[in-house]
């Protein structure tokens, strides 16, 4: 053997033998640009490793998982009233300008709704939704769903799905669901192949993903990616997580570059989606970029929505100020 084979061999052999480990950024903040270190053995794809939607969690054996979400609950949860630091990524948005023509016929229903269901916008409390039966009900941060709200006409749309089996997380209100059935047959049409992932989740839940984040993670970048218990779009039954093969069947922001994820974000208000958590609208919405979550609105507030790029926080605190100016 000549000697550059020998050197390399012993360089091959000390390297295997060190175990050398490769430590992957993942981005945690999409505004900032922070990352955070985390081991390849984590890691599973932009923010996948941070269950954010409990996708993980329903691959895990049922017995662990109740086991684990017990002991968890214990200990780490939050409670309703614990509102400390919720808030932070959040702007005040009542003394901005935004230009709503409150005379587009577009907004003539949720004019209707606001005048006599204001929606909390102050960053110092929690309000409760009024009527959470409301398709325009406002689900965030800053207002909460009743702990016993169930839709009552949930059902499961005839969708593609990234998974098999029975499991709540199939359904969607009736509106909803015969919604998303027309947006998966137009994009069967268009050559598109979208999978849903996770629709209707119960206050319990929702409880039981945020908790297992924050035992990974901690509260603080747990918020700014998944919703405390009541605070959950899911939970109302008008959100669906969708993705693709492109994406590798996860929620990851890449979802929103792949070939699906752009037609989603460019037809799904013409099915009455938007995708509620939009690129560079964390500091509104206090969430990360969801590309993959849409919400049913109905078709007028979604083509508003869609024509102005806002969010709903947006819409409704303008058309609520432009109420009172009347
Ligand atoms: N990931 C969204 C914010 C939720 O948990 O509802
Ligand atoms: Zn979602």
């Amino acid at each position: 053997m000549n000697k550059i084979w020998l050197i390399s061999l012993i360089l091959l052999i000390i390297m295997t033998g060190c175990g050398t480990r490769i430590i992957l950024k993942a981005p945690v903040d999409d505004q900032t640009g922070a990352t955070e270190e985390v081991n390849e053995d984590d890691y599973q794809g932009d923010t996948e490793y941070l269950d954010i939607e409990g996708a993980l969690e329903d691959a895990t054996d049922d017995t662990e998982k109740n086991e684990n979400s017990e002991s968890k609950s214990s200990s780490q949860e939050i409670v309703e009233s614990d509102i400390v630091g919720y808030h932070d990524l959040i702007v005040d948005l009542s003394d901005k300008h935004l230009d709503v023509d409150i005379t587009d016929p577009r907004l003539s229903d949720l004019i209707k709704h606001l005048k006599t269901n204001p929606y909390n916008h102050t960053l110092k409390q929690i309000g409760k939704v009024t009527e959470p039966d409301h398709l325009f009900a406002l689900v965030n941060k800053l207002n909460q769903l009743p702990m016993s709200y169930i839709p009552v006409d949930l059902r499961e749309p005839e969708i593609r799905f990234t998974f098999t089996g029975p499991d709540e997380k199939r359904n969607l209100r009736d509106v909803a669901a015969s919604s998303l059935e027309a947006m998966f047959d137009a994009a069967d049409a268009a050559s598109v192949q979208l999978f849903a992932l996770s629709g209707y989740r119960s206050y319990n839940r929702q409880r039981d993903i945020y908790n297992n984040n924050v035992s990974t993670r901690g509260v603080e970048a747990t918020d700014k990616v998944s919703a405390r218990p009541g605070h959950s779009e899911h939970q109302s039954g008008l959100a669906m997580d969708i993705t693709s093969e492109s994406a590798g069947f996860n929620l990851i922001y890449a979802f929103g570059e792949t070939e699906e994820g752009i037609w989603v974000k460019e037809n799904a208000h013409l099915y009455g989606f938007i995708v509620r958590y939009g690129k560079d609208k964390t500091p509104i919405t206090g969430y990360d970029y969801e590309p993959w979550h849409l919400r049913y609105i109905g078709l007028d507030l979604a083509s508003y929505i869609y024509d102005h790029q806002i969010t709903l926080e947006e819409l409704y605190i303008h058309v609520e100020k432009a109420i009172h100016l009347q």
